[in-house]
């Protein structure tokens, strides 16, 4: 079949990446969409079972680390746009070892853009790439990022994303890729690794395991449910324009142990267990190093110029979440066996 564009989604199998995959290859049988993924302890093509054999759909097991590799699948499917995902996208892993940041999340993406640069010679292409709002530093009480806030990245996770979109950048700048980017707020939802808060809490809560606030809890997310970033980036991926940046959020600030306060509050009720029971778990541990206070995404941009809004409330997308959670406990058993279990030692025990 001639596919109308062949679109590389590095990152697929991940959390966000695999909803946006399935996003495009229901709504756009006329693309292809190769998923194209190192199968990292974040990487899991359970996350597409559900779209695995749709005739628009292939999976290439490779590195953007390694030019080779993101050449090759360049090559092999004519590659003509890429949504570029894939990511170490941990804060609290970028503390213990910020090389793998700096490999995946520069290196890797300056190889996928030198590959679009040198295989784009014409016709129409867009290199999407998703960042974070991290890159915009931490926020006091008041105020919002915007896509005109300077960079300030204080975490080597941060600081990882920040030098990709600079490059991006200055691929657009200097060579004329036709690039787009977006910067997005906290995501939650189904398939999410049980390493960041929501899934975390999710996960300790259904055990009964203690529940692990950082400092007093008082740092403040903006929560936006993991579909509807993918709808964003549908939307800036085929309406946005060349060249610019668009943040995603959801007006959506919780603190962090107003967030676990709500979700014992919840699981209490799905799980038949009596009122309080699970906001007994909550533990204070110590703080993560240089936490930022609050980030706060303005979206005006992207409301207003493409017309994207959050389809659902963060109490519906967090109702729909939990009963995924409590769902899929296959998924979560095969996820959290293994590597999860030294991981969570090193990071939780006498903390
Ligand atoms: P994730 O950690 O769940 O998934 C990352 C995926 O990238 C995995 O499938 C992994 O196998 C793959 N990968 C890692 N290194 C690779 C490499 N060298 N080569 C090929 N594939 C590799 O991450 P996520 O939460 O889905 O985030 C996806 C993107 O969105 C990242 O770029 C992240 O910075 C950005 N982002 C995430 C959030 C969030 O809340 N999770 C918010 C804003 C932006
Ligand atoms: P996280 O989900 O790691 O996302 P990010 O650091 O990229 O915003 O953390 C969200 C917030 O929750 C952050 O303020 C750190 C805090 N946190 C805890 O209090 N306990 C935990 O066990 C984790 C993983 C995070």
């Amino acid at each position: 079949m001639e596919f109308k564009k062949r679109i590389l989604v590095t990152g697929g199998a991940g959390f966000i990446g695999s909803h946006v995959v399935r996003l495009f290859v229901n709504k756009y049988p006329d693309c292809q969409i190769v998923n194209f993924d190192k199968l990292t302890y974040a990487g899991n093509l359970e996350n597409l079972k559900d779209v695995e054999h749709a005739e628009n759909y292939v999976f290439v097991k490779g590195d953007i680390v390694s030019l080779d590799d993101v050449r090759s699948v360049f090559e092999k499917f004519h590659i003509s746009d890429v949504i570029h995902l894939a990511a170490e996208s941990h804060v609290d892993r970028s503390i213990e070892g910020p090389m793998d940041f700096v490999m995946t999340n520069v290196v890797g993406t300056v190889n996928l853009l030198q590959a679009a640069k040198d295989a784009w010679k014409e016709g129409e292409h867009v290199f999407h790439h998703v960042s974070t709002d991290e890159v915009y530093g931490s926020l006091g009480e008041e105020g919002l990022f915007m896509e005109t806030t300077p960079y300030d990245p204080r975490s080597p996770y941060s600081a990882s994303k920040a030098s990709s979109d600079h490059f991006v950048s200055a691929f657009h700048h200097t060579y004329g890729l036709p690039v787009k980017m977006s910067n997005c707020s906290n995501n939650y939802g189904s398939h999410h690794f049980p390493e960041k808060l929501i899934p975390l809490m999710i996960h300790n809560i259904v055990n009964k395991k203690p529940l692990p606030v950082y400092g007093k809890g008082e740092n403040i997310r903006d929560w936006l449910w993991v579909e509807d970033h993918a709808r964003a980036i549908d939307t800036i991926f085929h309406k946005g324009r060349v060249g610019e940046s668009y943040n995603v959020g959801g007006l959506n600030e919780w603190t962090n142990i107003e967030l676990v306060r709500f979700l014992c509050k919840m699981m209490d009720q799905k799980l038949g267990r009596s009122e309080g029971e699970s906001e007994e778990l909550i533990t204070y541990v110590t703080d993560r190093k240089g936490h930022d206070l609050r980030y706060a995404i303005d979206s005006t941009k992207l409301e207003t110029e493409l017309g994207w809004t959050p389809s659902i409330t963060f109490e519906e997308g967090l109702d729909k979440t939990v009963d995924w959670y409590l769902n899929n406990e296959d998924w979560v058993q095969k996820v959290t066996s293994g590597s999860y279990q030294d991981y969570y030692l090193q990071m939780y025990q006498d903390r």
